[in-house]
């Protein structure tokens, strides 16, 4: 059975690039693997950001994870900074991490652009770095823009096992069929919650959800090929319709019938038909927040007794043992 880690930012905005990308693959996991989820709080501090929200955030991302198929009683489900352990690992990963490999990380060099070059910015991959090596993570199911932040883990736990001893798994990603959802008003980048018009949310209505597929960039700028606008609709066709649908449209684009009024409505039903259970039981749960905080307090529990664990043992490879 693999150890499976990953997690996600309460930004208040959870979309279908990071269901299809991520939590889609961790309910999946889920009924097989021992799997750790965890809303990564302490990531989310690294962009400027209201504190008083912070804790509804952190409610609705756990409540709308929990409606989209995690189960507290197959995952260990957790806030970031109930287990401090993270942090502490953190620092000590710091130690041995080159700070020419960070400044070379896309995430960075596109955030520090817009908001200055803060430590905790140019720090972020370490904080996932530890978040994975902390359980001594085997697999992580993460989207596309990811995957340069794992092969930092990686070069950081080939860094430790070399300097202090072989203790660290090297972490494979798990991608999906949807690795990177595009944004619907520009095609040409990643769909995401900090450029507006570019998602659905799970949380949108049918009316959002029929309104903004209708509004999807699908033009080509080269005459005969297939537009990266259309494109990314048919990864949506792929992940929400059923097979038959997707087939037939996929067949009028090779025949060169498609017809976007036939499409795009094919398309909005079946991701509305998708996300209204979800959209509701997210409702259902966040009326619960005693529910919440139990699976949270639960799970930081379980998280942190392996945590203490593996801790001690770094620790002790690292010479912090301190008996004396
Ligand atoms: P975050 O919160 O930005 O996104 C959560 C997950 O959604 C994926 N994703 C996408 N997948 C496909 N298409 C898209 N357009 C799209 N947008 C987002 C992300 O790849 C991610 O898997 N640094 C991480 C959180 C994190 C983490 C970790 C992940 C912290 N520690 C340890 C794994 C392991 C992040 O900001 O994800």
């Amino acid at each position: 059975m693999a150890k499976v880690f990953s997690g996600i930012q309460p930004t208040g905005i959870i979309h279908i690039g990071n269901y299809l990308g991520a939590i889609k693959n961790w309910v999946e996991l889920q009924e097989e693997h021992d799997c750790l989820f965890s809303i990564v709080d302490l990531h989310s501090l690294t962009v400027p950001y209201d504190p008083k929200g912070l804790g509804d955030r952190i409610k609705d991302a756990l409540a709308t994870n929990i409606a989209a198929g995690l189960d507290p009683e197959k995952a260990t489900i957790f806030v970031q900074s109930m287990v401090p352990e993270h942090t502490e690992l953190t620092w000590l990963l710091t130690t041995i991490t080159p700070v020419g490999n960070l400044e070379r990380m896309t995430q960075y060099k596109e955030k520090s652009e817009k908001q200055g070059l803060l430590s905790g910015l140019l720090c972020y991959p370490i904080l996932m770095a530890a978040d994975i090596l902390l359980y001594k993570a085997d697999l992580v199911p993460v989207g596309e823009d990811q995957i340069q932040h794992l092969e930092l883990t990686r070069v950081i736990a080939r860094k430790f096992n070399s300097t202090f001893g072989e203790y660290f798994p090297e972490p494979q990603p798990k991608l999906s069929k949807a690795t990177r959802v595009m944004a619907l008003n520009d095609p040409t980048s990643k769909m995401s919650k900090s450029i507006p018009g570019s998602y659905i949310a799970l949380t949108d209505d049918p009316e959002e959800i029929r309104t903004k597929v209708k509004r999807a960039v699908t033009a080509s700028d080269v005459e005969g090929e297939v537009s990266p606008g259309v494109a990314n609709l048919f990864t949506l066709l792929e992940a929400f319709a059923p097979k038959d649908v997707y087939n037939k449209f996929a067949k009028d684009l090779e025949d060169g019938n498609l017809k976007f009024s036939e499409l795009k409505p094919a398309l909005a039903e079946a991701i509305v038909e998708e996300l209204t259970p979800i959209r509701e039981k997210r409702q259902e749960l966040l009326a619960k927040p005693k529910f919440l905080e139990e699976v949270v307090a639960a799970g930081a529990d379980r998280a942190r007794r392996e945590a203490k664990q593996h801790m001690q043992e770094i620790k002790e490879l690292m010479g912090l043992n301190l008996t004396f």
